[in-house]
């Protein structure tokens, strides 16, 4: 098995997350919606961008640092929220904050995250953005606002992409589910990882740690968890209901999931001081574009000021570059770093991060970029005749 030191890229952390992983549950990270379009639209609408150097521009140092979320960052990444961490490696979100915290990245935690929002700003000083939806119960979101301000959050990306639930037909074949579904083909794909597979079958660590207080989990268990859940989200959430969140939260707010001009200048009207051009990662609304392929219009629509991040697809550090050249502010990654954190944990996600901070370095210098507020329109364009 390939060990993680040998590991080069994104691609070769996800090969050693795959053998790693009972397959449900490298399953539920790497698939998508339906035919995953998407999924794979998100990555290979990158190629049919080609970058256009500067040559004689002094790359001797290069200016990385931006500000997303109010939030200084080493360089124009941050790290998306993710549900059920835990699954994925035993030290969960605190693994992949920590990582973050030490190239200088804000840390996004999700609603359905496996660590209480309290415990990582606790054990966590870096710059974190919590991940947020308006339930059906406003009561339970004004909750999490107030928990997010007592802990010290720094943003609240608000999710609007999620009114059902995607339809992941790899987790219907795998079995994957709370507790997991035994067939014989997840039953042996458990058998052979045992590490994994035992706190994955009891569901013992596996509590959803921010909303585990709305339930007795002793009387019910983690799946009538994930059902009380299910049953919260809203397929009515508005415009209004936006208004009501930047209100109660009054700081920092990116929608996420905006894929259009006129969802974005909506967002920027309603309260919202950024947005994440996001389709879930391909894995909600099958078919719908790419997320770099948006960024250009967006930042058009919404002027200079708001944060823009370009969230799916990117798996280079030239990506980046891509969609700073196009007008994003920043981009956001998911499963990049769920690899590296199921390849090694906290040392698996620095790796992810070592390795797409030096891609963007040199890309920036091959391309004779010495600062990224330098990175402009005319370093990109869309391929002509791309196969
Ligand atoms: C996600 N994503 C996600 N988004 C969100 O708003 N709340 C969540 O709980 C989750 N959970 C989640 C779990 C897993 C396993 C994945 C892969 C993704 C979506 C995530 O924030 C992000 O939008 C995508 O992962 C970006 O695409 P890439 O970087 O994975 O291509």
């Amino acid at each position: 098995m390939m060990q993680l030191h040998r590991a080069n890229n994104v691609a070769d952390l996800r090969r050693i997350a795959s053998r790693r992983l009972p397959r449900p549950i490298f399953d539920y990270i790497d698939g998508g919606a339906d035919d995953e379009v998407s999924l794979r639209r998100n990555v290979d609408a990158f190629a049919r961008y080609d970058l256009i150097p500067d040559v004689l521009n002094d790359v001797s140092a290069i200016r990385t640092e931006t500000r997303i979320f109010g939030q200084a960052s080493r360089w124009p990444l941050m790290l998306s929220p993710t549900g059920l961490t835990r699954m994925f490696h035993g030290h969960a979100e605190l693994a992949v904050a920590r990582a973050a915290a030490k190239h200088g990245l804000i840390y996004s935690l999700s609603t359905m995250g496996t660590t209480r929002l309290e415990d990582l700003a606790q054990a966590f000083a870096g710059p974190k953005v919590f991940q947020i939806y308006i339930f059906k119960d406003r009561g339970l979101t004004a909750e999490f606002v107030a928990r997010c301000k007592d802990a010290g959050f720094d943003g609240l990306a608000l999710t609007v992409d999620t009114p059902v639930a995607g339809n992941r037909e790899r987790d219907r074949v795998s079995g994957f589910s709370l507790p997991p579904k035994l067939t014989l083909t997840s039953l042996l794909s458990f058998a052979r990882h045992p590490a994994w597979s035992l706190p994955a079958l009891t569901g013992a660590k596996f509590s959803l740690a921010n909303v585990s207080h709305k339930v007795d989990l002793l009387a019910s268990g983690p799946m009538s968890l994930f059902d009380y859940i299910g049953a919260q989200f809203d397929r009515s959430v508005s415009w209004r209901d936006v208004e009501w969140l930047a209100s109660q939260w009054n700081g920092p707010l990116a929608i996420k999931g905006v894929m259009t001009p006129e969802d974005a200048r909506r967002s920027v009207a309603s309260g919202a001081t950024g947005v994440m051009v996001s389709n879930h990662g391909g894995r909600q609304l099958d078919g719908a574009p790419a997320p770099i392929d948006q960024i250009e219009a967006v930042r058009a629509a919404v002027g200079d000021a708001p944060d823009v991040i370009c969230d799916g697809g990117i798996r280079r550090g030239s990506d980046v570059v891509k969609a700073l050249a196009l007008g994003a502010t920043a981009c956001s990654i998911g499963r990049p770093y769920l690899y590296g954190l199921a390849a090694g944990g906290e040392a698996g996600v620095d790796r992810v991060l070592s390795m797409l901070g030096d891609e963007f370095q040199r890309t920036l210098a091959l391309a004779g970029v010495n600062d990224v507020a330098a990175l402009s329109r005319r370093h990109v364009r869309k391929s002509e005749g791309w196969r």
